[in-house]
């Protein structure tokens, strides 16, 4: 295989790309994007702020013109994301009642999830719902402290109506160590879910690296752990901060684990050529800032 999705394919992946609608008038971008990759994820134009500015009132005017993209090339399209404490306007967080938060929660998924039905392979249902660091605690997000721990479930519940075929994701990232607090606090949602019959198809590990946050040792162990309880693992937003060989040695490794795990379905990077990463600083993506191939690019392609 020559490329990155022919690749991916050679296993039944897919592999992807954060896409960002104001690029797609750029010929290298595009070039690169139709040739490497065989899904897309709108960076941010299916996010809340995105979406639904105001109450009620819905612009997909952004996520359409990377949808129709992708679809008119037989892409893949993850969505991302409809419940998520940031990218949020702050009307959502303005509301007078947990029963308004509630029914606005659930109307943003019916009517994100409806206007792509049947068009998403995957969604990123709930986005970031775990504190970081030890407590292993839900995050204090708005949905968190006027609905309570339910939130997540009632979430999962209204997107499996919404979308009956699209698959439904619990994304975050530090979640790529299989001991870390955060790891057993989702992984324990995942279990109980499953346990009671709330619809979840899949985990998205994140997957930022870099050298306060390196692949971890365990991350294919990490990624059977989640398998084992009857989901999907998608690595949603592979970035890892580096350059040269060591670069490549860290892309490598994480793609082997994902390759050793029959339920590690895809790869998605965040971006294609390094300035346009969201990591302001840094070179953290598989093609530079003049669209050549990177040494990760081609220990990704040899490891596929
Ligand atoms: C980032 C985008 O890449 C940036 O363009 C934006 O300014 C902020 O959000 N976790 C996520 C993604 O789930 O949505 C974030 O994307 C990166 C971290």
């Amino acid at each position: 295989a020559s490329t990155l999705g022919e690749a991916a394919a050679q296993t039944g992946r897919y592999f992807g790309a954060a896409v960002a609608a104001n690029h797609l008038g750029e010929s290298q971008y595009v070039t690169v994007l139709d040739r490497e990759f065989t899904s897309v994820t709108p960076e941010n134009e299916m996010k809340w702020d995105a979406t639904e500015p105001s109450r009620g009132s819905f612009n997909f005017g952004n996520a359409d013109r990377i949808v129709n993209h992708a679809q008119s090339r037989g892409m893949k399209i993850r969505g991302h994301t409809l419940v998520w404490h940031s990218q949020l306007p702050g009307w959502v967080s303005g509301l007078p009642s947990a029963n308004d938060v509630r029914s606005a929660m659930n109307n943003h998924i019916n009517q994100v999830m409806g206007h792509y039905r049947g068009k998403i392979h995957s969604w990123d249902v709930v986005n970031e719902a775990f504190e970081d660091g030890g407590s292993g605690a839900r995050r204090q997000s708005v949905f968190q402290q006027r609905l309570g721990d339910g939130y997540i479930e009632e979430a999962f519940r209204t997107a499996r109506a919404a979308d009956p075929n699209a698959k439904l994701c619990y994304n975050d990232y530090n979640i790529d160590d299989a001991n870390a607090a955060k790891t057993r606090a989702v992984y324990n949602m995942v279990r109980d879910f499953k346990a009671r019959g709330v619809p979840i198809d899949c985990v998205g590990l994140q997957s930022h690296f870099n050298a306060q946050s390196p692949v971890p040792s365990n991350y294919q162990q990490n990624i059977e752990q989640f398998a084992a309880l009857g989901v999907d693992v998608q690595i949603t937003e592979l970035d890892i901060e580096g350059s040269g060989s060591a670069q490549a040695d860290n892309y490598r490794r994480v793609v082997q684990a994902c390759l050793a795990v029959s339920r590690c379905t895809g790869i998605t990077v965040w971006g294609i050529p390094d300035h346009y990463s969201w990591r302001a600083s840094g070179t953290p993506l598989l093609f530079d800032s003049n669209y050549n191939k990177k040494p990760a690019y081609n220990a990704v392609l040899a490891a596929l």
